[in-house]
């Protein structure tokens, strides 16, 4: 479908929210910027592309998702270079990784063109947003739900896509202990793992809050048939260092195809790091972490970025792993990823959009 037709609506705030925001002090997810972009789908076709502020909704209760889930959303991160550059990592990806939970949950996709347009015209327009500090960026969220006021259970005729920023520092704020779940699935066979769909993180949400109960703040979920693979951790990939050589579960039907795991793997693969994708035994994991054999476990995802995994619990004994100082390899790829995305290292894979 061509967008060329479509002109955005400005509707700017009159005053800024900026000046309330403490900077030195971001929590993850609660500050939104003055602004978002919005466009409907109605009759077939994507309208009223707006750009506006950020405000409230209001929704009939009948409104289809607040009952049946049809609901997706992306991640992506928009940074600030030293001279004062936009740039924006890997966007059209997360854009082509949107319409595949779009297709699968029944959703019209959206032109990459009008979810890059929004997108560019957003940030630019919150530009003062993105925060210049170390370790912080702006966090955007693409979103679209289903807005039929229908109870019956079909897919809606009619959808809001909406994108809204926030500027974030880390989400996680000290190296992680996960537990290896053997009992609960995020996903099965033939589900919508890959998909990034509201209600895959609603069905997590039980059995992480059983692993916090325990003193773990995430989990590593397995495979739904037989708990002996290991898959993914919800909020984030995971990759393994072991003996030198890096795995990483393959992207399947029930992992999410994660931009962050790609991004290392990539790298990886160009300074010459032995790389194996999966799939991988949680049997291999125990004994690699018996003998001592695992030398850096971490998390990759936009909003983790590169997370530290300190320990991992698996079947009541806790493993504890090297130092996260001695780990060359995952804060080596950080500080890269880091650099490349704030234009302090050269882009030679064509990741970033400048976009002023
Ligand atoms: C992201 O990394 O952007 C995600 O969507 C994970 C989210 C659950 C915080």
């Amino acid at each position: 479908m061509s967008t060329s037709s479509l002109e955005i609506i400005y509707d700017k705030c009159a005053t800024s929210r900026i000046e309330e925001v403490d900077f030195q002090n971001i929590e993850f997810g609660k500050i939104y910027s003055d602004h978002m972009f919005t466009v409907d789908y109605k009759d077939g076709e994507w309208k009223n592309p707006v750009v506006g502020p950020y405000r409230q909704l209001s929704f009939n209760p009948s409104t289809s998702v607040l009952h049946y889930g049809q609901s997706i959303f992306e991640g992506l991160k928009a940074y600030r270079s030293k001279s004062g550059e936009i740039r924006l990592f890997r966007a059209e990806d997360n854009a082509r990784r949107f319409n595949q939970s779009a297709i699968r949950m029944c959703m019209p996709e959206i032109p990459v063109d009008l979810f890059m347009q929004g997108l560019r015209e957003l940030v630019k327009l919150d530009s003062n947003w993105i925060p210049k500090e170390p370790g912080s960026s702006l966090y955007v969220r693409p979103f679209m739900i289903a807005t039929d006021e229908y109870i019956g259970v079909r897919p809606s005729s009619t959808y809001k896509f909406i994108i809204f920023t926030c500027p974030v520092g880390a989400y996680y704020t000290e190296p992680l202990r996960v537990k290896i779940e053997l009992e609960y699935s995020r996903s099965a066979n033939g589900g919508c793992g890959y998909a990034k769909a509201a209600g895959n993180y609603a069905g997590a949400l039980y059995p992480a809050k059983l692993a916090n109960n325990a003193g773990y703040h995430q989990l590593i979920w397995t495979d739904s048939s037989t708990h002996e693979y290991i898959e993914e951790s919800g909020t984030m990939n995971i990759l393994f260092m072991i003996n030198g050589v890096l795995y990483s579960p393959a992207p399947s039907g029930t992992i999410l195809d994660g931009i962050t795991r790609r991004s290392v793997v990539e790298v990886a693969k160009s300074w010459g790091v032995p790389y194996k994708k999966g799939p991988i035994s949680v049997k291999m994991i125990e004994d690699a972490l018996r003998k001592g054999e695992v030398e850096e476990a971490f998390g990759a995802g936009t909003a983790a970025t590169i997370a530290q995994i300190h320990t991992i619990g698996h079947d009541g004994i806790d493993y504890e792993l090297p130092p996260i100082e001695k780990r060359k390899f995952s804060n080596k790829v950080y500080n890269f990823l880091e650099n490349l995305k704030r234009g302090e290292e050269k882009d030679s894979f064509g990741w970033v959009e400048v976009i002023n």
